[in-house]
């Protein structure tokens, strides 16, 4: 019998070839500003030990004392074995530390983040995420059976147009405080402002905020931290009302389930916790070393991100550089491991530089040289290769959010071939272009969208995905209701989500226009709002459109949509007055650009997914979008062929 195991040696391999196998770098040293890696005495600037205390001897005291005293482990789930005054000292202490009435302590964050929020929310529920969370939070989401919506990076006004569009018996709103791999801050006052005013439940997640940044306002009504990064220790904690901290102690089964953490770090966190508030300058010393390294490495022509805390990103881009850098630093004494995908999304390899209070002016020093020295050699100009197609020129919106939801004036406006011709620039443009068709109808007339995008736009299989297929040509939700099936909004999310992690841009594209709902509670603007996602409108050209697409644009507006721009499809080789003369006359009205003009293509044809042999989508598509078509050369043309008709 074959080892039934013998997959992972096969797929361990291929992470190896992928160059995404991790090894741990092997320590010798305890945690420090300093440590020794096989052998040799380097620099540290990775850790989380924000204040430098998981190595302080006053915490290690109390670790062993409490280990002399309580024993190594806590025997089992309080709730078994019973809790000891270790730990409800602790709670209250954090408690009072965050300003709310009681604390709950896990044995980490990660178990704190998962078992909190399936305690909250459940299937009849919804929560809504940051897109940039930690992924603790994002497996509490995907426990909890509810349906999720992540919104965009620490932006209040998607926020409240997904909470707008998506109704639900109970909604949680979660977010990191200060993000892990961004370093910048969430900006809570707002957040708290449009989840009190639409009735949402908030949770944040202070992992790296505790020690160094004052705790939350009271708009957040549970707060959720770790004692293993300022704290110097390990486990995790939730602060909140009694009746929250009284229901999780109840209901989170990472608690309920779980041993509780060890007398050891328990002790350790509670003397690290009395330390933060004794010794302020800790915090203000690493907030402004933060500060000072992100402006010398700035200046060094890196670039990075300006930190809120202790996290200083600084962005390299493909995962293959940042990992050559990480080697340099290394090299001339400096550690820092490079953070790929899927860690961080595609494209954005980055160091994630952390600073503590137990650094030094010398070691700050010493960094800013080693990072002057693992500079990337820069060729001359002369000889230096040119990318193929520059995938910075690429809209920001769409390399923000991961996509474009393109949609319709109306139905068989030729939304189709322009997201096919759009799968093909985007990744002519040298992104991982990935296509969605949310729902299918039709299919007993052989419509089939998705097999014309994946032909036409040259992507793989695997990366397109259909969830409904519905028989008949009708509104999604009308056909799924006369064929007994009820449109999952979650599925589509869920299938938008997995293709997004393995690319830099999905097509979407929507079933008819704009306003066609896909069941009794979402639309396609709704759910363009759900992806997060900027619209592209499709219209047609000739008499009638200007009032369609001006409809369109202002309705997707009026929703919260961002619109890139319009797109006329079917456009006639010899245009008549309302074809020559509707383009600037849409600019006009809906005070959106023209960003394509699709023409009539021969031997073009969705229905039989045939594509003519050289088939070229550039000349009809915006730079933006990854194309060559000339806007202002094409309005030119075409309001003179006005005149002369
Ligand atoms: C934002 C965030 N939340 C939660 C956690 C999990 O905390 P812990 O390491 O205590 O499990 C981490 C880091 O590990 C984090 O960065």
């Amino acid at each position: 019998m074959p080892d039934p195991l013998s997959w992972c040696a096969g797929e361990l391999d291929r992470l190896e070839r992928q160059g995404l196998r991790r090894h741990p770098a092997s320590l010798s040293s305890p945690q420090g500003p300093e440590v020794v890696i096989e052998g040799k005495r380097v620099l540290q600037l990775c850790s989380n030990d924000y204040l430098g205390l998981a190595a302080d001897p006053r915490l290690r005291e109390a670790a062993a004392g409490a280990s002399l005293r309580w024993g190594a482990g806590a025997g089992a789930s309080r709730l078994v074995s019973g809790t000891t005054d270790l730990h409800r000292s602790l709670e209250r202490a954090l408690a009072r530390h965050k300003g709310r009435e009681d604390a709950v302590l896990f044995s980490s964050g990660y178990l704190a983040n998962v078992g909190t929020i399936a305690a909250l929310v459940g299937k009849e529920d919804a929560v809504f995420s940051d897109e940039l969370n930690h992924a603790s939070i994002i497996d509490g989401c995907r426990l909890s059976g509810a349906r999720v919506v992540v919104y965009r990076h620490a932006d209040p006004a998607d926020l409240q147009r997904c909470l707008a569009a998506v109704g639900a018996r109970r909604r949680l709103v979660v977010t990191d405080t200060v993000f892990s791999m961004e370093g910048d801050r969430a900006p809570l006052g707002e957040i708290a402002e449009v989840c009190g005013r639409l009735g949402a439940m908030l949770m944040v997640d202070d992992a790296h905020a505790t020690g160094l940044l004052a705790p939350a306002g009271p708009g957040a009504g549970i707060v959720m931290s770790t004692l293993s990064k300022a704290l110097g220790s390990s486990g995790g904690f939730v602060a909140g009302s009694g009746d929250l901290v009284e229901w999780l102690r109840n209901r989170a089964r990472t608690y309920v389930f779980d041993t509780a953490p060890g007398p050891a770090a328990v002790a350790a966190a509670a003397e690290g916790l009395r330390i933060v508030a004794a010794e302020p300058e800790r915090a203000r010393r690493v907030l402004a070393a933060a500060r000072d390294l992100a402006d010398s490495l700035g200046s060094l022509g890196y670039t990075v991100r300006a930190p809120a805390a202790a996290i200083v990103p600084v962005l390299v881009g493909e995962g293959s550089e940042a990992m050559a850098l990480s080697a340099r630093l290394l090299e001339a004494g400096v550690f820092v491991p490079a953070i790929r995908p899927p860690s961080v999304p595609h494209g954005t390899a980055r160091l994630r530089v952390t600073v503590t209070a137990a650094h030094t002016e010398e070691h700050l020093a010493r960094a800013v040289d080693a990072f002057a020295s693992a500079r990337p050699t820069t060729r001359p100009a002369s000889v230096r290769p040119r990318p193929a197609r520059s995938r910075s020129g690429i809209d920001p919106r769409i390399r923000r959010s991961g996509g474009v939801f393109v949609t319709g004036t109306g139905t068989g406006v030729g939304k189709t071939v322009v997201a096919a011709a759009l799968a093909r620039t985007l990744s002519a443009a040298g992104l991982v272009t990935a296509a969605l068709k949310p729902i299918q109808t039709g299919a007993v007339e052989g419509a089939d969208d998705l097999g014309f995008i994946r032909v036409a736009g040259g992507l793989p299989a695997a990366r397109c995905l259909a969830p409904y297929t519905l028989e008949q040509p009708l509104a999604p939700s009308v056909a799924a209701r006369m064929e007994g099936w009820q449109i999952d909004p979650d599925r589509i999310l869920a299938a938008f989500r997995s293709l997004r992690r393995g690319s830099d841009a999905v097509v979407v594209e929507g079933s008819g226009g704009l306003l066609v709902p896909v069941d009794e509670s979402m639309d396609m603007a709704g759910l363009a709002a759900a992806l997060s996602l900027p619209v592209l409108v499709v219209a047609h050209p000739g008499l009638g459109t200007l009032n369609e697409t001006a409809l369109t644009v202002e309705a997707a507006t009026r929703r919260g949509l961002d619109v890139i721009g319009v797109v006329l499809s079917r456009f006639p080789a010899v245009p008549g007055l309302a074809e020559a003369t509707n383009p600037g006359e849409i600019e006009r009205m809906t005070g959106v650009a023209l960003v394509g003009v699709v023409p009539e293509v021969r031997g073009l044809d969705v229905d039989r997914s045939e594509v003519p042999p050289a088939f070229d989508a550039a000349p009809w598509l915006a730079p933006g979008l990854g194309g060559r078509f000339d806007r202002a050369g094409f309005l030119r043309a075409v309001s003179r062929t006005g005149e002369l008709v």
